[in-house]
């Protein structure tokens, strides 16, 4: 959580700190503040809430200069206020930092500095940080050789006395024309231009500033000045890095005519899916290709078991990856809540595959979980959406989505895509061991008339709007769905609860009368996932029991299905697709459903109370 921006060159730092701390607004916004050096000045504003909040105390008469740091805050130590906003200042002012991350052992930093005479203004661990690197000033001897050694010395003596997580970004009042900025546990990206270079939490506020990206990895430290940036193990000396490709054009990460990015990316699902699959089906041999597992055919063969792990939304995906890898393929699969994974200590067979579902590729506790497995001797692979994210370079392959950015809190589109990666591998598996040609013909053919499925699924928004106008006065809703569909519930049920602050239930629907069912009465409506399917019959007769309770009942039904009305008290019209496919079209007037509560009820759909896009603490 948290975002961070910085930016040393020519030009002016102000407009570009402002603009990629909008973009990274997603990953926290409890306060910001931005700090720049100009002529020797330090200009600190920091504001509490949204960052329109600080552009509007910047004014237009804002300070500018040509080096910066900026921050968005998502609070861990310390509650939203002006003075636990970043930048922190440390020392006398000499040393002025950004902080993503948790310090764990801050409390005896802080203690061990306050006895050196060092005074905290702020109750965040961050500030602990920003005056150890200015007692690290003290303690390094003058560099006249090569003037910016001594304040890279300085951030090592104080980074090698951290535990927990940081991506730093630090700026001294003594060098106005360096930054630093080290990681670990704590996303960074560089930014390469002419004269100029940008770092930040992730790639986002890059595009449209420059093309050329670096991806630090942990325990790198990196030297910014206008003439040119290095980067340096944290004890290892230079370190040779890859420039690369930034393929986010600036228009992906605007609006273009939605009112919301959720909106937006909720539309842009069907393309997403094509682009999940493009280049990965293989008609000729009845199969699925993966350039980046990196295993070798025996490797494949010999799988006997696979666990799925992730956080929230990614968590559902993995659970309709259980029942199509276990359908398709007949391997062994578990499910596993990355939090609780990484403290468990299950018995792992050899052979063993753990894949991390993550759209950020950030999340701590699914790398913690990636990582601890790892260390054990597994395979670890990662499937992610954000390319180069830490989750990405941890594991040992993986597969990317390609949803494009996704910047709306509530996950849409890299759920889909991910439900879809999650069919293309049960097909992969499948196809090495039971399924048959023919069958893995049948599931390509309907693989590819999955985006247009979801097209038409989303010609239910105007329905959607009316069943959300009458019960947008509920203080429960149960989502119920079987087989396929349960994560569907369990996903629905998230979506309603996270932006619209709705209390929601997922079940499986049959299970509702072992306990749930107590909940039903008028005024708690239960939407149904229903579609047609070997379990239909089944998902009726739960609709009846909840009817003969008085329990209002809103029916997500199959365009053709003629009986849903005669129980249903509103009916929502999906497409017909087969079961293994329904997760990925039944989940969208879900996703609509949550949207048009949320704005009803004047909720910030973008950016939900207490809620950050990426967990990077545990
Ligand atoms: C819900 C949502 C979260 C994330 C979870 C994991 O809409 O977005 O539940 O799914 O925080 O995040 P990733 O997928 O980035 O690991």
């Amino acid at each position: 959580m948290c975002g961070i921006v910085g930016y040393v060159g020519t030009g002016n730092a102000g407009h570009f700190l402002l603009n990629g701390l909008r973009r990274l607004e997603y990953r926290g916004y409890d306060s910001a503040g931005i700090a720049i050096l100009s002529a020797g000045e330090l200009h600190l504003t920091r504001s509490v809430g949204r960052i329109e909040a600080l552009a509007q105390r910047l004014g237009s008469d804002a300070a500018d200069g040509p080096t910066g740091i900026g921050h968005t805050r998502w609070a861990t130590h310390g509650p939203a206020t002006e003075i636990n906003a970043h930048p922190h200042v440390g020392g006398d002012g000499e040393v002025i930092l950004v902080h993503n991350g948790v310090i764990e052992n801050f409390q005896i930093l802080k203690d061990e500095l306050i006895g050196k005479g060092y005074d905290f203004k702020s109750a965040t661990d961050s500030e602990v940080v920003a005056h150890l690197i200015a007692e690290g000033l003290k303690v390094t001897p003058e560099t006249p050789e090569s003037p910016n050694l001594r304040f890279v010395q300085a951030v090592q003596w104080a980074i090698a006395q951290l535990r927990g997580t940081y991506g730093l970004v630090v700026s001294f009042r003594e060098r106005p024309q360096m930054l630093i900025a080290a990681r670990f546990g704590s996303p960074l990206v560089l930014g390469v231009g002419h004269g100029e270079f940008f770092v930040a939490s992730d790639a986002s506020p890059l595009a449209g500033c420059t093309d050329r990206i670096v991806y630090m990895a942990d325990h790198q430290l990196a030297v910014l000045t206008p003439e040119g940036f290095s980067v340096l193990h944290r004890d290892q000396g230079k370190v040779n890095v890859q420039i690369q490709p930034l393929e986010a054009a600036d228009d992906e990460v605007s609006l273009q005519g939605f009112d919301h990015y959720m909106l937006k990316e909720i539309y842009e699902q069907p393309e997403a899916l094509r682009n999940a699959m493009r280049g990965r089906l293989d008609e000729e041999n009845a199969t699925a290709v993966f350039g980046g597992l990196n295993l070798t055919p025996q490797q494949l063969r010999s799988v006997e078991r696979i666990i799925l792990t992730g956080c929230g939304t990614s968590w559902h995906s993995a659970l309709v990856g259980e029942y199509l890898i276990e359908e398709l393929a007949r391997i062994p699969v578990s499910v596993e809540y990355a939090s609780e994974l990484r403290y468990r200590n299950p018995p792992i067979e050899n052979n063993t595959l753990v894949f991390g579902i993550t759209q950020s590729g950030e999340t701590a506790d699914t790398l913690a979980a990636l990582r601890e497995t790892k260390r054990k001797g597994h395979r670890t692979l990662a499937i992610c959406n954000v390319v180069g994210s830490s989750i990405a370079q941890a594991a040992d392959g993986g597969v990317y989505l390609h949803a494009g950015p996704e910047i709306g809190v509530a996950s849409t589109k890299a759920y889909t895509s991910q439900c879809c990666i999650l069919t293309m591998l049960a097909l992969y598996f499948g196809r090495l061991r039971h399924l048959s040609y023919e069958g893995g013909q049948r599931i390509i053919q309907e693989l590819y008339g999955i985006p247009g499925a979801v097209q038409e699924a989303l010609n239910c928004n105007e329905r959607v709007k009316e069943v959300a106008n009458k019960y947008q006065d509920a203080t429960n809703v149960l989502y119920l769905g079987r087989q396929y569909n349960f994560p569907t519930a369990l996903e629905g049920a998230l979506k309603l609860k996270e932006i619209s602050y709705i209390h929601a239930e997922g079940y499986p629907a049959a299970e509702m009368k072992h306990g749930p069912i107590a909940l039903v009465d008028t005024k708690t409506p239960s939407v149904f996932i229903v579609p047609q399917g070997s379990t239909y019959d089944k998902v009726m007769a739960n609709m009846e029991e909840v009817k003969a309770r008085g329990g209002p009942i809103i029916a997500v039904a199959t365009k053709e299905d003629p009986m849903v009305d005669a129980v249903a008290d509103d009916v929502i019209r999906i497409p017909d697709v087969p079961s293994i496919l329904q997760p990925i079209v039944s989940v969208v007037p879900l996703q609509l459903l949550s949207y048009h509560f949320a704005l009803l009820r004047g909720c910030d759909v973008d950016k939900p109370r207490n809620l950050a896009k990426s967990v990077t603490v545990e």
